[in-house]
């Protein structure tokens, strides 16, 4: 071979700086023009196929600034867009724009986070986030952890070091079935679907969760939760771990998570914390005691691609003595001469969690930390609990809307039609037909985006505010869109009656 290789992937230097320099405008177009833009262009997946075409793999290679300019367009054009002002549906956060800036150095530098020595400083970075998120969610900075996709990632991380520090030694070598005693999970029946994911998987079975019921504000039963874990013992199983729940997915309510503890406390039970959604809000000085007793977690799994605003995907696993992920997922292969730079405290995160090779997906959320500040952060936060109290207020003050329940920055509401007062199991599943409607059609409609939550028995329209583009005018507006929108419907359905 030459000196000079024939290359079809390099980019040089020139053209690099000028596709780069144009596609770094074209989004800085796309952040400003947000608020003028419809939420989603609302295709169906038929009509995306035929724009997108249905070309065969290609043979032979295209210039790359067309394809930099044409990819962005169909982007442009034809995705919904979570960092809209008026898009409050799941939990996805409007996305930091530093955090943009943060991926394209993070795949530039390509640095594999899952050993040291393939990324000396990466790896700094992420076990100075680490310190920091534990730091920000007011836990000692001593909990280690590791950064991974997502909440379910996280929490199912964590699954898995309660696991290893609760069942019997001989689980690593013989599994769940060299145990004699059944692992039991408890956790409130509003807690999100991972667990039923982490049980299904990992092995323990469906059947292995005690889903407590919840009290009249919607945390777990404490109550309920000691006699189910007195029962169990009491018929030769053995319970091994609780989730509280940090702002659950549905209404945002916060478990009692210094009772959780201190049932965890005495039957030396794993307390794990699932603050994928609610937990950065701890940080808000007044609201310290809506948190406390998540200093005595043995994990909790913060969302930094929640209301930290990273873009996706950023969760995070934290855990009191992070000896319990080495010892879940440490291990030693041939082809693996990292333990030589272990005795200079090296940290190789592949030891820490599930994945081997790692991308550096900590740059983001240290770069946001950074630009925004605790002090940033904690405005932030507020105004979006502020914002959601306003969308509640309004609600309450409308004739056509029921304000259902209002927690951290979740709103649950209905759309009452005009003159609609008899109350009775009709009325119930009427309303509950239009209210479900009502929700499709704010969803394909552009204007705002929200989800839904089941509330009792209501169907609820909820809005979750995660987002540091909203404003009052935002909520004002839409407040009279879902009336708009809501009076449409219930004609629309009236005539189809
Ligand atoms: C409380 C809670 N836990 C876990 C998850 C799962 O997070 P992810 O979608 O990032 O996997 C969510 C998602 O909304 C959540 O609200």
């Amino acid at each position: 071979m030459e000196n000079e290789r024939e290359n079809s992937i390099e980019i040089n230097k020139a053209e690099f700086q000028k596709i780069g320099y144009q596609l770094i405008d074209t989004i800085s177009v796309f952040f400003d023009d947000l608020p003028d833009k419809k939420v989603t262009t609302s295709k169906s997946p038929k009509e995306l196929q035929q724009v997108l075409g249905n070309l065969s793999l290609p043979e032979n290679g295209m210039p790359t600034d067309e394809l930099i300019s044409s990819a962005s367009k169909l982007l442009f054009d034809h995705s919904l867009f979570n960092g809209h002002p008026k898009f409050f549906g799941f939990i996805t956060s409007s996305p930091a724009p530093i955090g943009a800036l943060a991926d394209l150095l993070a795949s530039s530098l390509n640095a594999n986070v899952g050993g040291q020595i393939l990324s000396p400083m990466a790896t700094e970075i992420e076990k100075q986030t680490i310190r920091w998120l534990a730091e920000f969610i007011g836990v000692s900075p001593s909990y280690g952890g590791v950064l991974v996709s997502g909440g379910n990632m996280a929490n199912f991380t964590a699954f898995l070091a309660a696991r290893t520090a609760k069942a019997p030694k001989s689980i690593k070598e013989e599994g769940l079935s060299g145990s004699s005693k059944k692992l039991i999970t408890y956790c409130s029946k509003s807690t999100h679907t991972w667990i039923d994911k982490a049980a299904i998987l990992f092995g323990h079975g469906s059947k292995s969760i005690r889903w407590i019921p919840t009290d009249s504000s919607n945390k777990m039963n404490i109550h309920a939760l000691e006699q189910n874990i007195k029962d169990d013992f009491k018929n030769g199983l053995q319970p091994f771990m609780v989730v509280g729940t940090a702002g659950d997915v549905s209404t945002g309510v916060v478990d009692n998570l210094e009772a959780i503890a201190a049932v965890c406390k005495s039957k030396e039970l794993w307390f794990h914390i699932d603050g994928a959604y609610g937990v950065p809000a701890a940080v808000i000085p007044e609201l310290t005691g809506l948190f406390k007793g998540i200093k005595d977690a043995d994990s909790i799994a913060p969302d930094p691609h929640k209301w930290l605003y990273s873009p996706l995907e950023a969760g995070c696993t934290l855990v009191k003595d992070p000896k319990h992920l080495i010892d879940t997922y440490s291990s030693h292969p041939e082809y693996y001469n990292f333990s030589l730079s272990e005795e200079g405290g090296s940290v190789n995160y592949f030891e820490y969690g599930l994945q081997n090779s790692r991308g550096f997906r900590a740059l983001k959320v240290w770069l946001a930390l950074q630009q925004v500040g605790r002090s940033g952060y904690t405005k932030l936060i507020k105004e979006d609990i502020e914002l959601s109290k306003y969308f509640f207020t309004l609600a309450k003050n409308h004739p056509n809307i029921e304000a259902v329940t209002q927690n951290l920055s979740i709103t649950t509401l209905r759309f009452i039609p005009v003159g609609f007062e008899e109350s009775n199991k009709k009325r119930e599943e009427y309303l509950n037909t239009l209210n479900e409607e009502l929700v499709n059609t704010l969803q394909s409609g552009g204007e705002m985006f929200l989800s839904n939550a089941i509330v009792g028995n209501k169907y609820c329209l909820r809005t979750c505010i995660v987002n540091f583009r909203t404003t009052k005018k935002d909520i004002e507006e839409c407040i009279e869109i879902i009336v708009k929108v809501g009076s449409q419907t219930h004609a629309t359905l009236q005539e189809e009656e």
